[in-house]
């Protein structure tokens, strides 16, 4: 059934009147500081027009565009993401289908996939695996801007990994998709790059997410069943276990607050050299990059 939206509705259908009308509907649901970039987004995917294109053609809001703003701007009160209301996210210049099965990207992920960009020469031929890809959005900016590199991207998620093939098939970009269960199966293949956002956050620490983020977000793609560094510890192993060959790249996002411990298994596995551990834009420790030295 199609929602139908309740009013109050703007005094007029004039670009300032529905934008004004808009942010004070969203008030209940986002910071200020979020409220008018969240309304331009809403404006320009309702329309399918930018702002630029409404002004220069004097649009006007018809009456059906402002009812299924009315509907988006109560998701927003009740605390849905934006991003899962409009079905798509950015991701380094990627319009990605999202859905409530996959993690909404995140910027500090993109600054993970620069460094990687920066790290590898631009005709990196190599094979380069994504763990627990969600939307795919690592491994799909990473094809954009690796052309010549074989993508692999795995899941334990059946659902993650169809948005994920849906994704790769609109942006036309080669990835291999395939199930696996990182803690109890080994990937086949081995590979140049292994990349991954993994789970990190512990059941005890749910309560201070954001509603959002915990309401809405995927548990699978949150949770860790055990501890923290659960997924960071396999990975390694794994990696040493000859999925990642010599001289390969090993990058994690992780937890502020257990990037540094993240950084100190990695040594500890005596497996690595050149452990760097990257600030993120916010100021905090974010990613961990690697160098596997042995065979
Ligand atoms: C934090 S999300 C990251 C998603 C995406 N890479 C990103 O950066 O937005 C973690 C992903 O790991 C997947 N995952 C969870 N447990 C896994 C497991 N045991 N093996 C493989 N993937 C797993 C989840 O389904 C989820 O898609």
């Amino acid at each position: 059934m199609i929602k139908r939206g309740k009013g109050p509705w703007p005094s007029g259908n004039s670009e300032v009147a529905v934008k004004k009308w808009f942010i004070s509907r969203v008030t209940d649901g986002l910071e200020e500081s979020e409220r008018e970039p969240v309304a331009s987004l809403c404006l320009d995917e309702v329309t399918q027009m930018s702002q630029g294109a409404r002004i220069a053609s004097d649009y006007l809001f018809p009456e059906s565009v402002l009812d299924r703003l009315a509907v988006i701007a109560d998701e927003i009160c009740e605390g849905r993401p934006v991003q899962y209301i409009l079905g798509s996210a950015h991701f380094m210049g990627l319009d990605l289908e999202v859905r409530e099965e996959v993690l909404i990207p995140r910027p500090e992920t993109e600054e993970l996939v620069n460094a990687l960009i920066i790290a590898l020469e631009s005709d990196f031929d190599g094979a380069i695996l994504d763990v627990g890809t969600g939307s795919g959005c690592i491994a799909l900016a990473l094809k954009k801007h690796l052309s010549r590199a074989a993508l692999y991207a795995i899941d334990v998620c059946e659902d993650a990994l169809a948005i994920a093939e849906e994704n790769a098939q609109k942006l036309n970009l080669d990835i291999g998709f395939s199930q696996c269960d990182i803690l109890s199966e080994t990937p086949e293949n081995y590979f140049d790059v292994v990349v991954s956002n993994p789970p990190y956050i512990t059941h005890d620490e749910s309560s201070s997410l954001e509603k959002r983020v915990r309401d809405f977000e995927p548990s699978k793609a949150l949770f860790v069943e055990k501890h923290p560094l659960e997924f960071y510890e396999k990975i390694t192993e794994v990696c040493l276990g000859n999925t990642l060959k010599t001289g390969g790249v090993l990058a994690f996002e992780c937890h502020k607050d257990y990037a540094v411990d993240v950084k100190e298994l990695i040594e500890k596995s005596n497996g690595f050299e050149r452990v760097e551990l990257i600030v993120d834009l916010q100021g905090v420790n974010r990613h961990v990059i690697a160098i596997n030295k042995l065979n």
